[in-house]
C-alpha cells in the first residue's frame, strides 16, 4: 500500500526456463533453403531453443514459476491467482494454468490461460494488476510458456527460422512505492488473418486434410505484419507513457517483444532512443518465443543487473490477433 492508502502492484520475483536443445542457423541451413547471413541480417536471430518431445508448455511453466517463487521468497501456497499466457497450451482444456497449478501442488486458487499471442505476458501482468490493486488477491503468478516448435511448419523457410520455445514467470504483489504505473492494451481483430494457426478449433476441426495441408502450423504474412508492428509498438508506447508525462528520455530500459531486430531498431528510432543503450535484446539467442519472449527478456534483464531500484521500465509487445500492450513499471 502507498502513502495514499492505495494498493500498488510490483514485481516481487522473476524466473525463466529455457529448454536445453539449441537449433542454430547452420542447422536450419540443412533443413530449408536459407542462410545464416539471411537469418542474421533480416531477423537478428542466431539460435533458438527447442523443447523436448515430451516437454509440454506446463512442464516449462512450472520450472519458471518455481524459480520466480524462490526469487520472491514465497511459496506456491501464497499465490492467489495464476494466469498463463500461451498460444501453445498443453491441450484445449484443462487449461495450462490448471495444469501448472496442479504441478505446483496447490488447489483452490483461480487459474486460467489467456490467448493473446505475443502480447500475452503484458496482458497477463495488466490483468493481475487489477486483481491485486482491488485487494482481491495478494500475490499472483503470471507465467508465459510457449512451445512454438510444435506449431511450426519446418518446411516453410519464411516462418521456421523465427520461432523458439521457453517460459518466463513473474510473481506480482503489493509494494509500497513504484510498481506498475500504467498499462495500455489493444486489439484489432480485422487484421487477424495476418498471423494465424487455422485448424484444430471449431472452425476447422482436425482432419486428414487439415494435417495434410499443414493447417495446424503458424501462417504469417510477415512483411505486412512488419509494417504494422513498428507503428503499433510506437503508438502503444506513447499511449502508456504520455498520461504519466514521460518520454523515451525518462525510461531507463525498454523490454520489448523480440520478433525481429529490424522492427526493434525502427521502433527505437520512432521513440527517439538509442537501441544499444535502452532496448533490451536477447533475440539472437532465443528467436521469437511469442508470449514468453518479453517474459524471458524481463527475467534476463533483472538477472544481468540491467534494472535497478527506481528505474522506469517500458514493456511493449504486439502479436497475433492483432493484439498489443504496453506497461510502465517503476522497479
Ligand atoms: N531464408 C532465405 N530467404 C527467405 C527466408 C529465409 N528464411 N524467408 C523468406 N525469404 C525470402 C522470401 O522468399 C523473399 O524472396 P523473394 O523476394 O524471392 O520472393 C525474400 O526473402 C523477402 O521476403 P520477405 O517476407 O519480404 O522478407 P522480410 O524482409 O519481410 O523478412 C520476416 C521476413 C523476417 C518474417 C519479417 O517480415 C518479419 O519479421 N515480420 C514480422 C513478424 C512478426 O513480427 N510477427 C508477429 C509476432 S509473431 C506471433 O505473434 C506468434
Amino acid at each position: 500500500m502507498d502513502q495514499t492508502g492505495k494498493i500498488r502492484t510490483g514485481i516481487l520475483g522473476v524466473g525463466k526456463y529455457i529448454p536445453e536443445r539449441i537449433l542454430t542457423n547452420a542447422d536450419l541451413e540443412k533443413m530449408v533453403d536459407t542462410s545464416d547471413e539471411w537469418i542474421t541480417t533480416r531477423t537478428g536471430m542466431k539460435t533458438r531453443h527447442i523443447a523436448a518431445k515430451d516437454e509440454a508448455a506446463s512442464d516449462m511453466a512450472v520450472k519458471a514459476a518455481e524459480r520466480a517463487l524462490k526469487s520472491a521468497g514465497l511459496k506456491a501456497e501464497d499465490i492467489g491467482l495464476i494466469i498463463v499466457p500461451t498460444i501453445t497450451p498443453d491441450m484445449f482444456f484443462p487449461s495450462t494454468a490448471c495444469q501448472l497449478q496442479n504441478k505446483l501442488g496447490i488447489t483452490n486458487v483461480p487459474a486460467f490461460d489467456i490467448s493473446v499471442a505475443c502480447s500475452g505476458f503484458v496482458y497477463g501482468i495488466a490483468i493481475a494488476d487489477q486483481f491485486i490493486k482491488s485487494g482481491q488477491y495478494k500475490y499472483a503468478l503470471v507465467v508465459a510458456a510457449e512451445k512454438l516448435s510444435c506449431v511450426t511448419d519446418w518446411t516453410d523457410r519464411s516462418t521456421c527460422v523465427l520461432f523458439g520455445d521457453g517460459s518466463g514467470a513473474v510473481v506480482l504483489g503489493p509494494v509500497e512505492k513504484g510498481g506498475i504505473l500504467n498499462a495500455h492494451l489493444g486489439a484489432d481483430g480485422s487484421k487477424g488473418g495476418l498471423l494465424q494457426l487455422p485448424a484444430g478449433g471449431s472452425k476447422l476441426p482436425a482432419s486428414k486434410e487439415t494435417v495434410e495441408n499443414k493447417l495446424h502450423t503458424i501462417k504469417m504474412e510477415g512483411n505486412i505484419l512488419f509494417k504494422y508492428a513498428v507503428k503499433i509498438m510506437a503508438d502503444a508506447a506513447k499511449a502508456v507513457t504520455e498520461p504519466l508525462g514521460l518520454t523515451g528520455d525518462d525510461i531507463n530500459l525498454i523490454i520489448p517483444h523480440q520478433a525481429n531486430i529490424r522492427i526493434l531498431n525502427a521502433f527505437a528510432k520512432k521513440m527517439g532512443v538509442d537501441p544499444e543503450k535502452k532496448v533490451y535484446l536477447n533475440i539472437e539467442k532465443y528467436g521469437n518465443m511469442s508470449a514468453a519472449s518479453s517474459a524471458v527478456a524481463l527475467v534476463e534483464a533483472v538477472e544481468e543487473g540491467r534494472i535497478k531500484r527506481g528505474d522506469k521500465i517500458l514493456m511493449v509487445a504486439f502479436g497475433g490477433g492483432l493484439t498489443w500492450g504496453a506497461l510502465v513499471i517503476e522497479w
